[in-house]
């Protein structure tokens, strides 16, 4: 195999498969996870047209569930050599609460401990790269919530727009802690806004959330090619190459919320994430 490789979960569809298209333009090789193996094989077969001379591959795999995490990890592990890229992309908005079969809430589940659990196992293989780059994807919507300790599973209460500010909130303080702890290795670690991005985030709600959503979109989104920039800008440009730890958007740095710069906040939150996915390491 030639040249580096990224990874990118969440990737048959608006920004993490625009991300792709760019990444291979740019000649990544690709690792592509998603959760539909009918949409993996369509957007592989689009990127090959595009790109002939990359390799790419596309892995199933539920990324809401912690078994399924690992088990696509473990996969590429065997696999690959090595990750120069890692790409936590993966994310949803549910309007009501749900739990999936492992008792973890939908939102936390998918947009916080799977970020957790594929950046844990698949650390080795970043980490054997000259490259070394890991970027999640968070939001603005981290701004102005604050994280809740005691309902991380949003057993007490329940709003879906505050615990999706709450898990892109996590995609910071995560971010923050994990720069801490790479700091010697050479890796980085930066989290992103994409902007607010026309795709189908929302639409898996019900018709009063997609139209809500929809009409948003209408009004104010930016084009789907414009919201994978800072995500590319992060995985390939050489202005970033030394950045680690800090929060973008619109490619440029900005300040994260104050509420993801407390230390203590920000190791309790590995420290109980590292216990919610022990069982599936
Ligand atoms: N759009 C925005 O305005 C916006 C703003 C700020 C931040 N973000 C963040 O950007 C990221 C990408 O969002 P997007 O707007 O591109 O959303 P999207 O258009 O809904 O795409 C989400 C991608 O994730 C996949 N996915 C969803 N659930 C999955 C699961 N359980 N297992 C595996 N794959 C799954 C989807 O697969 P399917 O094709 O099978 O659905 C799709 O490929 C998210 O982290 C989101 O929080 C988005």
């Amino acid at each position: 195999m030639r040249g580096r490789t990224c990874l990118i979960t969440g990737a048959t569809d608006g920004i993490g498969k625009e991300a792709a298209i760019e990444m291979a333009k740019n000649g990544y090789n690709l690792i592509l996870i998603g959760r539909s193996k009918e949409k993996g094989e369509k957007v592989t077969k689009e990127i090959t047209e595009i790109a002939e001379s990359i390799d790419i591959e596309y892995f199933v795999a539920d990324l809401m569930l912690m078994k399924e995490v690992s088990r696509v990890a473990d996969e590429v592990s065997k696999k690959y050599k090595k990750i120069d890229v890692l790409i936590n992309n993966v994310g949803a908005y549910f309007a009501f609460r749900d739990v999936t079969e492992e008792g973890f809430e939908r939102t936390f589940a998918l947009n916080h401990l799977g970020y957790f659990l594929m950046t844990k196992k698949l650390l080795p293989l970043v980490e054997k790269s000259d490259y070394k780059r890991i970027v999640n994807v968070s939001s603005s919507a981290h701004y102005g919530i604050d994280f809740e300790f005691d309902n991380m599973n949003g057993e007490k209460k329940y709003s879906g727009f505050d615990t999706y500010k709450k898990s892109k909130l996590a995609n910071v303080m995560f971010t923050y802690e994990l720069a801490k702890r790479i700091e010697k290795t050479g890796i980085t670690a930066n989290c992103l806004h994409p902007g607010f991005v026309a795709t189908k985030f929302g639409n898996n709600n019900n018709i009063l959330w997609r139209s809500v959503i929809s009409f948003a979109k209408l009004l104010m989104a930016i084009s789907v090619k414009d919201g994978a920039k800072t995500t590319v800008h992060l995985a390939c440009s050489d202005e970033v190459a030394d950045t680690n730890g800090r929060f973008f958007a619109d490619c440029k740095v900005k300040q994260g919320s104050s509420k993801a710069k407390n230390d203590e906040h920000n190791k309790k939150l590995w420290e109980l994430s590292e216990e919610f996915i022990a069982p599936f390491l």
